[in-house]
């Protein structure tokens, strides 16, 4: 897995981040040593999968990137017929995940698309994933994916989403930042990686609060919530139709 090191020599300006083909090439081990509990979440995720799955229903994976998740999906549904299908705006990351599916068994159930997923129609959905996705958004692109997957889900059917969160409070958000770049140093990256990555992401990703994302999926009708996995700034849910 090539090693991450693209913030770590000093840059002037840093530019905005981009899921450009630097970034696809070491996304893997940004991801693992960035968002706490990462393969703790994609594993159970591929579990919930598993267990609400609709038969001939679609799993859509909005925001794919490199395709982790649906790594974990063929593994945990080896004998599972299923269809997902993969969306991600970045042809950089579609470009890795394709080549990853080459190689992976039963890796022909994951349809990829190059697609905007704030305009992508979500059709006939048992599950929809999306990770750390909603955050690169608008707010009201937000609103929009989050109410077309609710028109498109089965009944019964399950939206699981993970984002990073900020807290409403000044004093607890002060605390869950101090432990995020405690987890980050933890796992290598220096102060000045650490520095500059946070700029690169000021005004692309915006974190919203917990409050915030209950009320948007309530709002578009999910009535089954709940937080599955929390760590500090980090969250991650399961919403049934
Ligand atoms: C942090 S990564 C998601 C990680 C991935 N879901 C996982 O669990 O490994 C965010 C992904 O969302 C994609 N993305 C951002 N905005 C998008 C949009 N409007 N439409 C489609 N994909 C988008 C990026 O290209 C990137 O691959």
């Amino acid at each position: 897995m090539p090693h991450d090191t693209i913030y770590d020599d000093p840059r002037r300006p840093v530019p905005p981040f981009t899921f450009d083909d630097r970034v696809a090439t070491v996304f893997d081990d940004m991801i693992q040593r960035s968002v706490p509990l990462y393969g703790e979440i994609i594993q159970r995720q591929a579990q919930l999968i598993r267990r609400f799955h609709q038969e001939q229903s679609r799993i859509y994976d909005l925001g794919c990137s490199t395709g982790n998740l649906g790594v974990a999906a063929c593994r945990v549904m080896a004998d599972t017929p299923f269809r997902m299908i993969a969306v991600d705006n970045s042809a950089a990351m579609l470009k890795v995940y394709d080549e990853r599916r080459q190689h992976l068994p039963g890796g022909e159930r994951i349809e990829l698309v190059n697609a905007d997923v704030a305009r992508f129609r979500v059709e006939d959905a048992g599950i929809v994933v999306i990770n750390f996705t909603l955050q690169f958004l608008s707010l009201a692109d937000r609103d929009r994916v989050v109410d077309r997957v609710y028109k498109g889900l089965r009944p019964g059917g399950v939206l699981l989403f993970s984002e990073k969160i900020v807290h409403a409070d000044d004093a607890f958000s002060d605390l869950q930042q101090d432990f995020y770049y405690g987890f980050k140093r933890e796992n290598g990256y220096s102060d000045l990686a650490i520095a500059q990555k946070r700029e690169a992401l000021e005004n692309v990703l915006i974190p919203e609060t917990v409050a915030d994302h209950l009320k948007r999926v309530s709002g578009a009708g999910f009535k089954r919530l709940d937080i599955w996995l929390k760590w500090f700034n980090f969250c991650s849910w399961i919403c049934q139709k």
